[in-house]
């Protein structure tokens, strides 16, 4: 994913020329092929390669030949928002390179075998020891959830937290039930959610019985609000679970003062925020068991995966049970709970020891990401990345702003615009109070905050492995959509 292919300018000529222009193109773009437009519409009419000029010269043609007697007019292209994985399904050794076009068929952008170049959302990098390690467990035949790799990723992690013990799972959704779970949570009790966060958050809730009680998140960082966090604190309440969303800390002193205050856990969801901290002490510290996800998409990945850090010692032992079967540690096949199956394979731990060999490096990048958008689309009216604060470290899992009215470009239509431009992006979570199996939770007045976040907010490709070419071209992409300079807006 070095240098960027010419832009799909470079790729155009008018079908009113000659062959000579054609050959032209070819010579500046470097690539071998030209894409014909119709000159008025600008509408993708044919193509025309190298072997096509030389096979149309070899049968007379010369170079003041009309362009549209040696074009091809039977050709491939694609609509410019075609999934990514049918287009590199579409590109063969030999069909090399395809036009993307957009709804009137105008060339907007052009894949290739060689070099695809939409800039992705997220991507693991996994080009450390990964390969080394998993090809140990399977040389050694140790692929289960038994094996080495699995207790030295718990101790890199617990090390890496800060804490005293961590319990790695299959996913960090079971990881937040089981967090849960050997808290004691359960059916009567309450536990206080962000309306704001995947549902994977909730779920967990509704998976122990107990009932969630959603509470809206602040409008300068779109995490819990501590106030209304105080608010929904009843007799019945049992825990609250911050969501550390996108990387960016919740108020963990105002939350923890709270659940202190009133006997409560913590449960941090630590999903989307591995490396960031908070008055210098990293997430998934302050809780009594907290989680992580180590999905594709995540700071660090294992496939699918997750982790359990814990401050509460019984809370660990009774997890660490509950994960396999509920089974009795000291006799073999003797089931004093009802447990799980949610253990994680060795050859997932040992991706997950690879990759937290580097978690420095993976961070840093984040953050060297976070930087460089937050510097470069500042100045754009309307656009509003996350804020900056001496109290935390935010690792920019996703970076994620929010278009506001003030943009004048609505937030699905730059998430369109910018696919058209070779830019994927994520449109954020839907409120949790909206969607049908969590709407009878809705609190009384709404969550007013998450609801315009929501529809605002999107998140711009925050790969480590982006180039600074890659970074920029986003950059300049949502100024000149955001300029309304765009040639395809
Ligand atoms: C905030 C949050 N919590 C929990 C999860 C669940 O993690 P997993 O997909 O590993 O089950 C995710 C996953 O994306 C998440 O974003």
């Amino acid at each position: 994913m070095s240098e960027l292919l010419p832009p799909i300018e470079q790729m155009l000529v008018e079908s009113g020329g000659k062959l000579r222009a054609a050959i032209e193109t070819i010579d500046v773009n470097a690539q071998g092929i030209c894409f014909v437009v119709d000159p008025s519409t600008r509408a993708l009419v044919g193509v025309l390669t190298d072997g096509d000029v030389r096979r149309a010269l070899l049968k007379g043609a010369t170079l003041e030949s009309p362009l549209v007697d040696v074009m091809k007019r039977k050709f491939t292209s694609l609509p410019a928002d075609t999934p990514t994985e049918e287009i590199q399904r579409r590109l063969t050794p030999k069909l090399h390179y395809i036009p993307l076009v957009d709804g009137q068929n105008r060339p907007v952008d052009y894949a290739c075998a060689h070099r695809f170049r939409r800039i992705q959302v997220a991507q693991p990098l996994l080009t450390g020891n990964e390969l080394a390690y998993v090809t140990d467990c399977i040389q050694t035949n140790w692929i289960s959830s038994a094996g080495k790799y699995v207790q030295r990723f718990e101790q890199m992690f617990q090390e890496y937290c800060g804490v005293p013990h961590a319990l790695a799972v299959a996913n960090g959704t079971v990881a937040l039930h089981l967090a849960l779970d050997a808290l004691g949570i359960k059916a009567g009790d309450e536990v206080i959610v962000p309306d704001f966060t995947f549902a994977a958050s909730i779920n967990s809730v509704l998976y122990t019985g107990a009932t969630p009680v959603l509470v809206d998140v602040l409008p300068g960082n779109w995490t819990m609000d501590p106030e209304a966090v105080k608010k929904a604190i009843t007799p019945r309440t049992k825990a609250i679970m911050p969501v550390h969303l996108y990387g960016y800390p919740c108020h963990m002193d105002e939350l923890r003062a709270l659940a202190d205050r009133h006997g409560l856990f913590l449960v941090e969801d630590c999903a989307e925020a591995l490396g960031s901290r908070y008055k210098d002490r990293p997430v998934g510290s302050f809780g009594e068991a907290n989680t992580f996800s180590f999905y594709g998409n995540k700071t660090i990945t294992t496939g699918e995966g997750g982790m359990i850090t814990f401050t509460d010692a019984k809370a660990y032992e009774r997890a660490a049970i509950l994960r396999d079967h509920g089974m009795s540690k000291q006799r073999r096949y003797w089931h004093d709970h009802v447990g799980y199956n949610y253990r994680l394979t060795n050859l997932q731990a040992a991706v997950g020891v690879a990759q937290m060999e580097r978690i420095d490096f993976l961070v840093a990048a984040k953050r060297r990401l976070g930087e460089i958008y937050t510097r470069e689309l500042s100045e754009l009216k309307g656009l509003v990345p996350p804020p900056r604060s001496p109290d935390v470290v935010n690792s920019y899992w996703l970076f994620t702003m929010l278009a506001t009215d003030e943009c004048g470009v609505a937030r699905d239509d730059l998430i369109a615009k910018l696919l058209l431009n070779g830019i994927e992006t994520r449109p954020v979570f839907f409120p949790l109070h909206q969607m049908p199996p969590y709407q009878k939770y809705a609190p009384k007045g709404g969550c007013p905050v998450t609801d315009r976040v929501s529809s605002q907010g999107l998140s711009l490709p925050s790969a480590v492995s982006l180039t600074d070419a890659e970074i920029e071209s986003v950059c300049s992409s949502l100024k000149s959509i955001l300029g309304r300079r765009n040639l395809f807006s």
